[in-house]
């Protein structure tokens, strides 16, 4: 191995990695043959110089091959997943990947557990009695086959890279980066095998991506990396400067999903489904058009064929999908209490990231690696953003078990105002297609 301290100072001076340097610094860290200090440095200069398209582009593939690639030989259907930036309530994966299953698509989904101040798609599903979510390659692909969708968290062997290179950059500050960023969701996603996926990037307070120009400028990157591997991709821009939904904690979100499934619960999360469900058929080709797509995704979310399919996914990873209609199976929170409005005025969000780490409080989240999480505790808003609210009235039922209720409280009340107007923005901003 050459000297690692040539790759640092290219990149120290702003220039760009050679794609040799690059293939050599991936492969020498996951060796361990490079250490830690050395690659912090790198980080450090790629999250001040950035990289170029190009750069980014041999960065992410040499990201993909530190590690085993999914391959489905026995699947005819097209494989189509999704992949959200995350914030406070998007539990759309849930009813979204039997939906999209219903209607013909593969939906091999590698999610992950909570970061910061957003819940996880993988904890929230344990919040089903019994459901698994380490599966086994073998157990990923039979549940893929006999049901069109698998659930599942990421393997050792699935992009080893960025494992560490995560693991590293959380340490030391280096998250908001948006090559890293992009390279780090996209060797993942890539991993699966696909041959379309759509991109949710929200903008907004809860989101990681607080600006828009940040959030747009991340879809770009995340869709260069797409073009480049040869997969068609869709970026939506979506709001989150309020919740989705209005219900947000694990098990609170599993119930909200399975009204979702029944064709009932909050508009804005059918239409996030909807909408991400039709532009991946589109993608597909098994839709000419992204409205019939919708269609074709209501449908199945109003006939029972998606929660027949959930149905299907539960008990094949171990769940009890007697839940399905039993909700007294789920175990509630042991206490309920109300946050009211202390004045009149018009509902607006000022911080949800103070909404993620009120749940934290209660037990709904992870201070530190390995916290376990309480399923139980969470939030359900009970007015809107843009709702005239008097004094008085509830604003936000809290589901706690006696822990951290006060410090969650307190965040809550910094979280919002009650203005003289306010008017919220759309929940989908803009939509770009590789
Ligand atoms: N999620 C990821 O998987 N990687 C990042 O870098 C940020 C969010």
């Amino acid at each position: 191995m050459s000297d690692v301290r040539s790759i640092l100072t290219t990149k120290r001076d702003g220039r760009r990695l050679s794609d040799a340097q690059i293939h050599e610094f991936i492969s020498g860290y996951v060796a361990g043959e490079i250490t830690e200090y050395h690659a912090a440095a790198l980080l450090m200069a790629i999250f001040i110089h950035g990289m170029e398209e190009r750069e980014l582009a041999v960065w992410a593939r040499a990201m993909l091959e530190s590690g085993r690639v999914l391959r489905f030989p026995r699947i005819a259907a097209p494989k189509v997943d999704k992949h959200s930036t995350g914030g406070i309530g998007d539990k759309v994966s849930i009813p979204l990947a039997p939906a999209a299953a219903a209607c013909g698509l593969a939906v091999p989904m590698i999610s992950g557990r909570g970061l910061g101040h957003t819940g996880g798609t993988l904890d929230k599903l344990e919040a089903i009695p019994g459901f698994r979510t380490q599966l086994s390659a073998d157990e990923f692909e039979r549940c893929l086959e006999r049901t069109g969708v698998a659930l599942g968290g990421q393997t050792p062997d699935l992009v080893p890279a960025d494992r560490k290179l995560y693991a590293l950059r959380d340490v030391t500050g280096l998250i908001e980066s948006i090559p890293l960023i992009a390279s780090s969701i996209m060797s993942k996603k890539l991993a699966e095998g696909l041959d379309a996926l759509v991109l949710d990037v929200k903008f907004g307070s809860g989101a990681f991506m607080v600006e828009r120009e940040r959030g747009a400028a991340l879809a770009q990157a995340m869709l260069g990396l797409a073009r480049d591997f040869g997969v068609r991709a869709t970026a939506l821009h979506t709001n989150m400067e309020r919740p989705l939904g209005r219900a947000a904690g694990h098990t609170l979100e599993i119930l909200e999903s399975l009204e979702c499934l029944e064709g009932r619960g909050p508009a804005d999360l059918r239409e996030l489904v909807c909408l991400q469900g039709g532009e991946m058929l589109r993608l597909a080709g098994l839709v000419p058009t992204l409205e019939q797509g919708k269609g074709r995704i209501a449908r199945a979310l109003d006939d029972g064929s998606a929660r027949e399919c959930f149905a299907r996914v539960v008990r094949e990873q171990g769940g009890d999908a007697r839940c399905l209609d039993q909700r007294s199976l789920f175990a509630p929170a042991p206490r309920v209490e109300l946050l009211h409005a202390t004045r009149d005025g018009v509902l607006a969000w000022r911080d949800l990231r103070a909404v993620g780490f009120a749940i934290c409080e209660l037990g709904g989240g992870r201070k530190q690696l390995g916290d376990v999480i309480d399923p139980r505790v969470g939030l359900v808003f009970l007015r809107e953003e843009g709702a005239r609210v008097s004094r008085g009235e509830p604003l936000i039922e809290i589901h706690h078990a006696e822990r951290g209720l006060a410090d969650a409280r307190a965040k809550l009340e910094r979280s919002f105002e009650l203005r003289p107007e306010h008017a919220p923005a759309p929940l989908v901003l803009a939509s770009w297609s590789v």
